[in-house]
């Protein structure tokens, strides 16, 4: 699999303020990305030298190979993007918004005609097809804002928090939405300052103040924020000398009612979960349950942002 982005020591100055700091990004072909962090982390401003929209001060960015600085119109013809603020027409019905961005990818006659039913299908936007867009609710100007963006069918769609102010139902279609286009063979890049979608990517870069704090999997950042995963056991009898025995870290213990409760931090508590369990019962001590503890992303963003503040310090 090639590299969809290659974005390398991207930094973007406005006047004295670093408002994105040395990033390297590299998107793998066929992934949700996710770029999150709060607001003002700098992910627009990095999404927009991604595009070649916005100079970097200093970096540069490949998308499928092609330098966007050098051969901007080539990359841009492989890329859909929904920026935060999408800018429709607001006294173009839904369909002609749709014919317009389709013209402006070089769509156009019965080629366009059929690539708009096609959206305003998938979408669920035929019935307000003949509505200008200023008088859509905000739920359905987001599908057609998402159907103005992959009108041109592009390998790589890049969609700037799509979801901020949306209700929850919409949100899911949204995501299931990504999905699916990933499953197609879509690079989706997506960001977002909603913490609990992060589960929804398949790789999360995690930018706080103009910086990656964080790269990996889902699972890879909450081992990173920890250190590892997270077990819990109940227990009755000592289980120092296993634990002890096994190299793991105790992070708390609590007894009530004759029962132990211990957490541990382990490498990877589904490989190791069977083994220590089945240790600790040789040993005399009984196990009552066992169980790897869900760790939400918020809390590894927490930590890992945390620490990172305290690094500046
Ligand atoms: N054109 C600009 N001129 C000056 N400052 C900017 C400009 N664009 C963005 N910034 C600043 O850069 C920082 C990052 O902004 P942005 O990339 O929009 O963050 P995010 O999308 O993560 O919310 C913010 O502090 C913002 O105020
Ligand atoms: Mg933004």
């Amino acid at each position: 699999m090639g590299l969809a982005i290659e974005a390398v020591n991207l930094t973007k100055v406005f006047g004295i303020f670093k408002a994105v700091n040395n990033v390297t990004l590299k998107v793998e072909e066929g992934v949700i990305f996710g770029l999150l962090g709060p607001n003002g982390a700098g992910k627009t401003t990095t999404i927009r030298m991604i595009l070649g929209l916005l100079k970097p001060t200093s970096g540069y960015v490949k998308v499928f190979g092609i330098d966007v600085t050098r051969e901007r119109k080539r990359a841009l013809n492989l890329v859909g993007y929904m920026p935060q603020q999408f800018s429709l027409y607001e006294d173009l019905t839904v369909e002609e918004n749709l014919r317009l961005y389709a013209s402006l990818y070089g769509i156009n006659g019965l080629e366009a005609e059929k690539r708009i039913r096609e959206l305003l299908d998938e979408l669920m936007l035929a019935e307000y097809r003949k509505r200008p867009a200023g008088k859509l609710s905000g739920g359905t100007r987001q599908r057609l804002a998402l159907a103005a963006a992959v009108v041109n069918r592009p390998r790589l769609l890049v969609v700037d928090e799509p979801t901020a102010g949306v209700d929850p139902p919409l949100r899911r279609y949204f995501w299931e939405k990504f999905r699916k286009l990933r499953d197609e063979g879509v690079t989706v890049l997506v960001t977002t300052h909603y913490m609990d979608e992060a589960e929804n990517c398949d790789k999360i870069a995690l930018m706080s103040r103009g910086s990656v704090a964080a790269e990996g999997s889902p699972l890879e950042i909450k081992r990173l924020a920890y250190g590892g995963d997270l077990l819990e056991l109940e227990i009755v009898g000592n289980p120092q000398p296993i634990v002890e025995e096994f190299g793991f870290k105790v992070l708390s213990s609590e007894t009530r009612g004759g029962v132990e409760k211990v957490t541990l931090l382990v490498p990877d508590a589904s490989l190791v979960l069977a083994s220590l369990t089945r240790a600790l019962e040789r040993s005399g001590v009984k196990v009552v349950r066992a169980y790897p503890v869900p760790v939400s992303l918020e809390d590894a963003f927490i930590r890992l942002t945390a620490s990172s503040y305290s690094l500046k310090r």
